[in-house]
């Protein structure tokens, strides 16, 4: 069967990885996490005094350290999913902190960064079959995709989500209130940044899944996807 690229953009925590995720694991795809990418840098930048004092970021820093990182997708064959690596070290736990979570917006705002980061998302999936989520797929990164899905929910649901995910990983110190104000600072600077703010693609298909489990949703992209190749 034909492949198509799939672009699945959202708000924070809306549950649009483990749709994409699950997705291309049903239909037997590729699933980047481009949002892994922007906070993997972001991992980096820490790392290397590129985050100033007052966490702003050192633009001409990053820019020149840009060549020096790399970052790549390995699957984890114990949760059959991938693993973001960093210079060759599996950063997948440091990654979803809260520390970079708080950083992650104003790395993630950088044009020349981003500029980058699309280049290597294009290159990844110049052979379709490939979901990747993130927020500007369906506008930037895959203007041309046959399905776009648009996922959101409201930001009390995606804080409680967020917060029994951090419960599961053992993190039993940040509150739901610092979730869900991270969640709502992280929709305001994401909706209203320069450089490809989030904004649903003109022929994306909405779902709101405030009331929706993680079966349901699945079972929804999945009937999306069956229509849209059905169609070609
Ligand atoms: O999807 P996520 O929460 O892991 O993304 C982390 C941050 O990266 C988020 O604040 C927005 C940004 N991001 C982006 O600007 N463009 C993408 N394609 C993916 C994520």
């Amino acid at each position: 069967m034909e492949k198509i690229n799939i672009a699945v953009d959202g708000v924070s925590s809306s549950g649009k990885s483990t749709m994409a995720k699950d997705l291309a694991k049903e239909i037997g795809y590729i699933y980047i996490d481009s949002g892994a990418m922007y906070r993997a840098i972001t991992l980096y930048c820490m790392q290397n005094n590129i985050i100033n004092p007052d966490k702003t970021i050192n633009e001409s820093k990053l820019k020149e350290h840009l060549p020096n990182i790399d970052i790549r997708f390995k699957l984890n064959p114990e949760t059959g999913r991938p693993d973001t690596y960093l210079n060759g070290k599996n950063v997948e736990k440091e990654i979803r902190g809260m520390e970079v979570s708080q950083l992650v917006s104003p790395v993630s705002a950088i044009g020349f960064l981003r500029k980058e980061m699309v280049k290597q998302q294009q290159k990844m999936s110049l052979n379709k079959g490939v979901v990747m989520d993130g927020r500007d797929i369906g506008t930037v990164v895959f203007p041309d995709a046959e399905l776009k899905i648009f996922v959101s929910a409201s930001p009390e649901i995606r804080a409680k989500r967020r917060i029994d995910e951090l419960r599961m990983k053992g993190d039993t110190k940040t509150s739901y209130e610092e979730v869900l104000e991270n969640i709502k600072y992280r929709d305001h600077h994401d909706q209203n940044r320069k450089e490809s703010p989030l904004r649903k693609a003109d022929d994306a298909i909405t779902l709101d899944n405030s009331n929706i489990n993680i079966e349901q949703q699945l079972q929804w992209a999945i009937d999306m996807y069956y229509n849209t190749i059905r169609k070609k």
